[in-house]
């Protein structure tokens, strides 16, 4: 399965940092992290909302467009190995500078500059969804909005809303995705993971997303999925994801099949890889077993999947010409 061209389009940069990449840099700048480590040196969290804690530890240890720049090249090395063609990465000034525009474009520049260099030697593109943080409230994402209206453009694709689904609701934030959407981005917010279906009807109504990330829940309102599959809403599916993190005990007890069936749009991707001990070459490997899919139900997938990106249409083009080799 790793031979087949993948497009992953949900992927947070910072959550795909292999746990030795950032225990050198935290080496390198004398930061004591080592609780965020277990004793083989993999990511220690007990639950989500603690992996959302050891997930910002971890960050810490990344403080300059350097680091960044390493990040990236480190991530799609990664990317590249599983055979990922194209992939869509989610950004946050929050982390890269503060929300301040001047320090976020050099944080930006460096990102591209990896990125430009992973293309030309490993053949996958990248393209950046910034984020903002549903836990640190709708003043900061309004900032985190306004870094991004002035960043888009061919590559700054999108925005969309990150962390804890059980603070607050869409609509505190709809100023936010407002602004992003007036400045051209497209847009997706996790929602339907530890919300049930009512937060995916949420997300649609009040943030007018094309896309869901996770949505998983969906499942536990059969109109909903019938709405979802009528309306062209794709889901950005993370089944390992899913799976450690207890929300079902294995890849057979997992929705994405059954949304697949009733005519939803999904997607495969791997959320935050080292957390979750997964690659999408896994990923694909455990779908296969699970529900006995084929290249064609795969290659059905990435199709889709590239349908759904956000990226541009000569990129996409581009971009299919791998899909069908
Ligand atoms: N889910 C929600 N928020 C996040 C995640 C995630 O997997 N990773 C980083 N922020
Ligand atoms: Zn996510």
């Amino acid at each position: 399965m790793s031979g087949l061209p993948k497009v992953e389009l949900h992927l947070h940069l910072e959550g795909a940092a292999p746990p030795a990449f950032i225990a050198g840099l935290a080496q390198e700048k004398h930061l004591d992290i080592a609780g965020i480590f277990d004793a083989d040196g993999n990511y220690r969290y007990k639950d989500f909302w603690d992996f959302l804690k050891v997930y910002e530890a971890a960050t810490s240890a990344l403080q300059s467009p350097r680091d960044y720049q390493r990040l990236v090249s480190a991530v799609l090395e990664q990317s590249a190995a599983s055979g990922v063609v194209y992939c869509e990465t989610f950004l946050s000034p929050d982390f890269c500078g503060g929300r301040d525009l001047g320090a976020w474009r050099e944080y930006l520049h460096a990102i591209r500059e990896a990125a430009d260099a992973a293309e030309r030697d490993m053949g996958v593109t990248l393209r950046g969804i910034i984020t903002c943080i549903r836990h640190f409230g709708p003043d900061k994402a309004r900032e985190t909005a306004r870094c991004a209206a002035d960043t888009a453009g061919e590559w700054i694709v999108g925005f969309g809303i990150a962390g804890d689904e059980k603070v607050g609701a869409p609509k505190d934030y709809r100023w936010a995705f407002d602004c992003a959407r007036e400045a051209g981005l497209r847009l997706t917010a996790h929602a339907g993971e530890w919300g049930g279906p009512e937060s995916v009807r949420d997300a649609v109504r009040d943030l007018e997303v094309e896309r869901i990330g996770h949505g998983v829940r969906a499942i536990e309102d059969l109109a909903l999925v019938d709405e979802l599959a009528e309306r062209g809403i794709v889901l950005e599916v993370c089944p390992g994801s899913n799976v450690a993190l207890g929300l079902y005990p294995t890849f057979r007890d997992h929705p994405i099949a059954e949304l697949d069936r009733r005519g939803v749009k999904v997607t495969i991707s791997t959320d935050d890889p080292p957390f979750f001990h997964t690659t999408m070459a896994r990923e694909y490997e455990e779908l296969h077993k699970a529900f006995d899919w084929d290249d064609g139900q795969f290659r059905k997938i990435a199709r889709q999947s590239l349908d759904a990106a956000f990226c541009d249409a000569d990129t996409k083009a581009k971009i299919a010409k791998l899909l069908e080799a």
